[in-house]
């Protein structure tokens, strides 16, 4: 069989495209750790509490075994509601031991929210009628916030908490 030259060149760079358009997507998704969307489960939004998980006191950090940590969270204009501390006052900051796998379950009771902890990998989109759920390993010590980056309202610059990373 006989190949003319540009049929040739042409074949090899269409072969090359392939390969270079795989090489970047093998390495956005498993390198960078894209994940797919995290709404795997349904809730109703009118009534939240009918998930064990979004209960008033299982809102914020639970322990749940030696390294393992859940936080619920509640969002809505403006805030993310992580339940109450023993003096009944509402939770803005949370502290998590380096190294602990911590699942992330977010609801919301209103409007579309974010929920990103800037400068790690957590960032999820919260939609009524959805558990945005994510588990990481939580590696790096350091204050991070929480903050929300879908826009909500006029008080979306006002949602926010702070996640620490502790030794
Ligand atoms: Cu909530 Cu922006």
């Amino acid at each position: 069989m006989h190949l003319h030259k540009y049929e040739k060149i042409w074949l090899i760079f269409g072969g090359g495209s392939l390969v270079v358009f795989l090489l970047i997507l093998g390495f956005g998704a498993f390198y960078l750790g894209t994940h797919p969307q995290s709404h795997g489960a349904t809730i109703d939004p009118d009534n939240l509490e009918a998930n064990e998980a979004f209960e008033r006191e299982n809102l914020g950090l639970t322990q749940v075994d030696e390294d393992r940590y859940i936080v619920n969270v509640v969002a809505s204009t403006f805030n993310y509601d992580l339940g109450d501390d023993e003096e009944g006052n509402p939770v803005s900051h949370i502290e998590i031991p380096k190294g602990s796998t911590v699942l992330f379950q977010a609801v919301t009771q209103d409007v579309i929210h974010g929920f990103n902890i800037a400068g790690t990998n957590v960032n999820m989109m919260v939609e009524p009628g959805y558990i945005s759920s994510l588990e990481v390993e939580m590696n790096q010590t350091g204050e991070f916030t929480l903050v929300c980056n879908e826009y909500c309202g006029v008080g979306h610059h006002m949602m926010f908490a702070t996640v620490e990373v502790v030794d």
